[in-house]
């Protein structure tokens, strides 16, 4: 299984209008981040777990978890996936707890501290970042879960979090690439090395 987490550090945690999804606090990023990690041309990708954790106001964090394996009648589309977001944080605020808001899809209070530490004892937690290791020299084990920041990156703070937690750092290149960039280039490694 394939498992990434995004930082969403600005994405709203209220209703939205898919009219406008970088006004919701960069939604456009993390839909197409959810393209990258989901789709290859014909379909959806079987292997993969997406977890969106969502820092914006009005009642942060709130984290989705998305399984490809599971999902219904999504396209690779932005507006497509964000309706699927905004179903999600709706039906969470009315209904509270842990919610699935549809097959593959659940949603619900935890923040970005909690995900990691839930993940660390059983998990090879990665970190992406331009200073790591190339991630053609990398070693994945077989439960891995890359983290990304969105368009603000990563604040010093989980820096320092995710250091304390000696948390592996790779780089897929020379320069700083969008998030959904990062997510295609992991998807293509490991791909190639059939993992
Ligand atoms: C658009 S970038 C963030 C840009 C932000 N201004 C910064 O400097 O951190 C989004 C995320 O992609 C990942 N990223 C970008 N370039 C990378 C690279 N060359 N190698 C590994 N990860 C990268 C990082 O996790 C980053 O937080």
């Amino acid at each position: 299984m394939r498992e990434f987490i995004l930082k969403a550090s600005l994405a709203t945690t209220a209703n939205f209008s898919l009219n406008d999804l970088p006004g919701a606090g960069r939604m456009d990023v993390i839909c197409r981040s959810i393209n990258s990690a989901f789709w290859i041309s014909d379909g959806l990708r079987k292997n993969t777990k997406m977890y969106i954790v969502l820092e914006g106001k009005p009642n942060p964090s709130l984290t989705i978890e998305l399984d490809s394996s599971k999902i219904k009648r999504f396209s690779p589309d932005e507006r497509n996936i964000a309706s699927h977001i905004k179903i999600a944080i709706n039906k969470f605020n009315e209904l509270r707890g842990i919610v699935e808001s549809e097959p593959g899809v659940i949603i619900m209070e935890r923040n970005f501290k909690e995900l990691i530490s839930s993940k660390h004892e059983n998990t090879q937690l990665i970190y992406l970042d331009p200073s790591g290791v190339d991630i053609r020299e990398f070693r994945f084990k077989e439960n891995f879960c890359c983290i990304l920041g969105d368009h603000i990156g990563i604040d010093e703070k989980t820096k320092n979090l995710l250091d304390k937690l000696s948390v592996e750092k790779i780089s897929v290149g020379p320069n700083v690439y969008l998030s959904s960039t990062v997510i295609a280039v992991i998807n293509n490694e490991l791909d190639r090395r059939g993992i």
